[in-house]
C-alpha cells in the first residue's frame, strides 16, 4: 500500500492561483491524506506569497546549505514550510530570491508575457524539491507531479545519479491538468536541465521539433501519467486535441489514465462559502436573489427577477470560448437576458468585451482581473453559468456552478461531458444546456434552450435542485488516485 507521497505544483490555492490546476494542488493532497496517505507538497516561493507570508503562518524550515547545480553554477536555497489551510498537510515552499522573488506565476505583471527566464526557474525549481525531499529525509513512494511545470522530475528520477538508495523502488505520476502548456523551450536548456545532450535525437524524448518539451519527457518517462477527466483522456489521443502530442500518448496509451477532479466544497458550497454575504440552499433560495443583486450592483446593472443573468468566469483564453462568444455577442445581446463576464488574460479579448459593454449599458458588464471573491458572487448570483470552451480538461466552473444552482450552458467536450447532462435531451437528470458543435450559432440556440427552460419556473427549480445535489466530492477522485498509485507501485503499469 502506499503510503508516502511527494506531490509537485506551480500553483496551489490558497497561496497562489491562476487557474484550476491551483484548486486541485490545494485540494486533492488534503482528501489523500484524509484516506490515511502521508503527502507533502512543494511549491515555488513567489514574491506574492512571500507578501501574504504571515497571514498564510509561513516559517523557516531551519535547513542550511541547499543547493542545486545549474549549469556549472551553483544556486542556493532556502526551504519555507506551512500547512495547507484546515489540515495538516506540511507544504514546502522553494525559495531562491533571484528567480523566485519576483511577482507573477508565469508570466510578468509588468508584460503580461511569460517570463524570459522561465526554463531556468523551471529547471531549478524541480532540482531543487530533490535536494529538499531528501533533507528533509523523505522517502517518497510515490512522485506526483502536475503539468509541464514539473514534468522533468520523472526523467531525472530515472536518470539522475545522486539520489539515495532507498529512492530506488520511487515511481512516478504525471497528472496532465492542460496539455494546451507544454513548456517548449530552446535546446540550450539541456545545459541546465544537465542530463546530457545524448538524450537530444530526432524523435527521442527530449526532443520535439528542434526544441525540448517538459511535457513530452514527462509523458515518457513517468511511469503513468493521468489527465484530469475520462472524456479527455481520450480525447488527447486525436489530432483535433492532442496539441501535437497525440502521437506520443498514443504510444503510452497503456499507462494513461482519465481521473475526474473534484470540488472542494469547504470552499466552493452556498451553505458555506466565506466570500459571499448570503447563504442559501435547496429549500430556501432567497439567499440567492439576494446575491443576484449584490452581483448586479458590483457591475452596475439594472435587476430584473424575470431577466436571467449569465455569469462567466475564466482566463481570456481561445481555450475558454472567447473567439465564440465574440461571434455571438450581439445576436446574445438581443435576448432577454444579461450577461456579467469575469477574466483575464489576452488584451485583444479583455479590450473587445469591454468596449462591447459600453453598447450594451444595461445588459452587459466586463471585469478584468483576477477577483477570487467576486468570483464566488458570480456562481451565487447568476441565473446561469457559460461555459463555452473550446477544450476542457476537466473544468471546475461547471461543476460549482452546479453546486450553486447555477446551471451550466456549456460546449460538450472533455470533463464537461462527464459532468453536466442535457436538461432537453434527457429531462428526467437533466443539470445544464450543452452544445456539440463548436460555433456561434450552436452557443446561440443552448442559450436560447435554457431561457425557454428558466420561463417554466417549476421545471427551472428542478434542474437547479438536480444540480445542486450533485456530489462531486474529492473523496472519490482521491480513492481513484490512491488506486492508481497502488497500481504504479505494484509495478503493474
Ligand atoms: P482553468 O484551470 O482552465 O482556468 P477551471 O475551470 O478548472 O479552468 O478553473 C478555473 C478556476 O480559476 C476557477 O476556480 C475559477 O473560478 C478561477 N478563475 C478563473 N479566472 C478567474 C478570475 N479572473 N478571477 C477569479 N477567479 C478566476
Ligand atoms: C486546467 C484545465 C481545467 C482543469 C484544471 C484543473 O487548467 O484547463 O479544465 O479543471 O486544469 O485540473
Amino acid at each position: 500500500m502506499v503510503k508516502n507521497v511527494v506531490f509537485v505544483a506551480a500553483e496551489v490555492f490558497p497561496f497562489a492561483k491562476v487557474g484550476g490546476l491551483a484548486d486541485v494542488a490545494g485540494a486533492l493532497p488534503k482528501a489523500l491524506y484524509e484516506l490515511g496517505v502521508d503527502i507533502v507538497v512543494f511549491m515555488p516561493y513567489y514574491g506574492d506569497v512571500k507578501k501574504k507570508a504571515d497571514d498564510f503562518g509561513i516559517s523557516d524550515a531551519g535547513i542550511d546549505g541547499l543547493k542545486v547545480k545549474l549549469n556549472d553554477k551553483i544556486e542556493e536555497f532556502q526551504l519555507f514550510q506551512a500547512k495547507l489551510p484546515d489540515s495538516d498537510v506540511p507544504i514546502y515552499f522553494i525559495a531562491n530570491e533571484r528567480l523566485f522573488g519576483r511577482e507573477g506565476v508565469y508570466l510578468d505583471p509588468v508584460t503580461n508575457k511569460p517570463f524570459p527566464d522561465t526554463a531556468e526557474r523551471l529547471v531549478f525549481f524541480q532540482k531543487a524539491v530533490f535536494e529538499a525531499v531528501v533533507a528533509l529525509g523523505i522517502n517518497p513512494q510515490i512522485l506526483h507531479v502536475n503539468d509541464n511545470h514539473t514534468a522533468l522530475m520523472p526523467a531525472f528520477l530515472k536518470l539522475a545519479n545522486g539520489l539515495p538508495p532507498n529512492w530506488s523502488r520511487t515511481k512516478s505520476l504525471l497528472t496532465i491538468h492542460n496539455l494546451a502548456y507544454q513548456g517548449v523551450f530552446d535546446k540550450d536548456v539541456l545545459d541546465i536541465i544537465g542530463l546530457g545532450w545524448e538524450l537530444f535525437y530526432p524523435t527521442g524524448p527530449f526532443e520535439f521539433y528542434g526544441k525540448v518539451n517538459f511535457l513530452k519527457v514527462g509523458i515518457i518517462f513517468a511511469d503513468a501519467v493521468n489527465t484530469v477527466s475520462p472524456t479527455y483522456k481520450e480525447e488527447i489521443q486525436t489530432p483535433e486535441f492532442g496539441e501535437g502530442l497525440d502521437g506520443v500518448l498514443r504510444e503510452h496509451a497503456d499507462k494513461l489514465f482519465g481521473i475526474l477532479n473534484g470540488v472542494d466544497y469547504s470552499v466552493w458550497d452556498p451553505r458555506v462559502d466565506k466570500f459571499i454575504p448570503h447563504h442559501y440552499w435547496l429549500d430556501d433560495l432567497t439567499g440567492k436573489t439576494k446575491m443576484k443583486k449584490l452581483l448586479l450592483k458590483e457591475y452596475d446593472l439594472p435587476y430584473d427577477a424575470e431577466r436571467p443573468l449569465i455569469g462567466m468566469i475564466s482566463r481570456m483564453t481561445e481555450q475558454k470560448g472567447y473567439d465564440l462568444l465574440a461571434d455571438a455577442i450581439d445576436e446574445l445581446m438581443e435576448l432577454d437576458l444579461q450577461l456579467v463576464i469575469l477574466g483575464s488574460g489576452d488584451p485583444k479579448y479583455e479590450k473587445f468585451f469591454i468596449e462591447k459593454s459600453k453598447a450594451y449599458p444595461e445588459k452587459l458588464g466586463v471585469k478584468t482581473g483576477f477577483h477570487a471573491e467576486l468570483a464566488h458572487y458570480i456562481e451565487a448570483g447568476s441565473d446561469m453559468f457559460l461555459m463555452p470552451s473550446r477544450f476542457e480538461p476537466c473544468g471546475l466552473n461547471q461543476m460549482y456552478s452546479m453546486r450553486y444552482g447555477t446551471p451550466p450552458i456549456a460546449h460538450k467536450v472533455g470533463g464537461i461531458a462527464d459532468t453536466v447532462v442535457d436538461a432537453d435531451e434527457n429531462p428526467e437528470l437533466g443539470t445544464g444546456f450543452l452544445f456539440t458543435r463548436y460555433d456561434a450559432d450552436a452557443l446561440l440556440k443552448a442559450v436560447q434552450r435554457a431561457l425557454m427552460a428558466f420561463r417554466d419556473r417549476e421545471r427551472w427549480l428542478k434542474i437547479m435542485q438536480r444540480g445542486m445535489k450533485m456530489d462531486f466530492s474529492w473523496e472519490s477522485s482521491a480513492r481513484n488516485y490512491l488506486k492508481l498509485y497502488n497500481e504504479i507501485y505494484e509495478g503493474n503499469l
